[in-house]
């Protein structure tokens, strides 16, 4: 699909259907893009968005002195959402530069949407980013920032998590398995079924060397806001829009499915994200239920 017809139908949907770009990345581009003040906007978050989309997000920039209340009123209106993203970029971003100071160069992005972290950090300057998506979303963003060079070394791999496996390819575009890596799942795994999320686990798992970090994101059961009417109404919204959530998991189950291999050395969810970042962006009851877990790996065993 060529990027106008993308911009075209991601503008009026957020289907990710039939090849089309994936609308929740957008969302979350349009939370970066707009941010909560001017420090916390992501500067290429508007120019992956579609134009209707762009030009909301970019509104501050033209309102002056009323910039403050018109972000006020799109975080309201928007239930939080976009206080929410900030606050999860900036929770990830604070693991990720903590990461890169003990030496890992290599980040792998899992399902990396409108990510701009490879052009936005400058400490990823020597590092290689490998970001995988599924292709349609991936070919969208690459449309999008061809001329924007990022700092880091990038890599595309087209993936869905779903049908198809990444371990050989990532090692074709040069991941090394004997370095320290980063891994990113942010905002993803609650749209897959619990057997993708495992499986994919598995694999990151073979291809983490000792040290290696993984910061992902997971929705918890329960924790929807506005009682029946939001238990019945925000997972139809999510499967109308084409990306229905597929699955929960317990702060436990996502432990023991990474034990032995990995220590858990964060979890918690937007209120204990606020905290680590001292961020301005406020924690919103509507998104309590995902949270972010940081993952140590563990020392290989002999022959694994
Ligand atoms: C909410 S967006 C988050 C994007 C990005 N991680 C971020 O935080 O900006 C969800 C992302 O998951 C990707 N995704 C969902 N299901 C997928 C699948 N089966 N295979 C590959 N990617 C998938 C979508 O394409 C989209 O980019």
């Amino acid at each position: 699909m060529d990027a106008t017809a993308a911009t075209r139908v991601g503008g009026v949907g957020l289907k990710m259907r039939d090849g089309l770009p994936s609308g929740t990345s957008f969302l979350v581009a349009f939370a970066r893009g707009l941010g909560v003040d001017e420090r916390l906007v992501d500067p290429l978050a508007s120019s992956l968005l579609p134009r209707w989309m762009a030009r909301v997000a970019t509104m501050p920039a033209i309102l002056g002195p009323a910039a403050p209340a018109y972000r006020r009123a799109i975080r309201t209106a928007t239930f939080g959402l976009v206080d929410h993203n900030v606050l999860r970029t900036e929770a990830i971003d604070a693991h990720v530069t903590q990461a890169l100071r003990s030496g890992a160069r290599q980040l792998v992005i899992l399902g990396a949407g409108m990510d701009a972290r490879a052009w936005r950090l400058d400490a990823l300057q020597n590092a290689t980013v490998f970001e995988i998506d599924h292709r349609a979303t991936q070919q969208y963003k690459r449309d999008h920032v061809a001329g924007k060079t990022p700092p880091a070394d990038i890599r595309y791999i087209p993936v869905d998590f779903e049908k198809e496996r990444f371990i050989e390819r990532l090692q074709t575009a040069g991941f090394r398995p004997t370095d320290r890596s980063i891994w990113i799942w942010e905002g993803v795994t609650m749209y897959l079924p619990l057997a993708a999320v495992h499986e994919t686990l598995g694999q990151l798992t073979r291809l983490a060397s000792e040290g290696s970090h993984l910061a992902m994101t997971y929705r918890v059961p329960g924790h929807l806001p506005f009682g029946a009417v939001g238990r019945a109404a925000i997972p139809a919204l999510f499967a109308a829009a084409g990306e229905p959530l597929k699955s929960t998991l317990e702060p436990s189950e996502l432990a023991s499915a990474l034990a032995p291999e990995w220590d858990v050395t964060y979890d918690d969810d937007a209120r204990g994200w606020r905290a680590l970042t001292a961020s301005t962006a406020d924690p919103s009851r509507a998104f309590l239920s995902e949270r972010l877990a940081v993952l140590k790996r563990r020392r290989r065993k002999e022959g694994a």
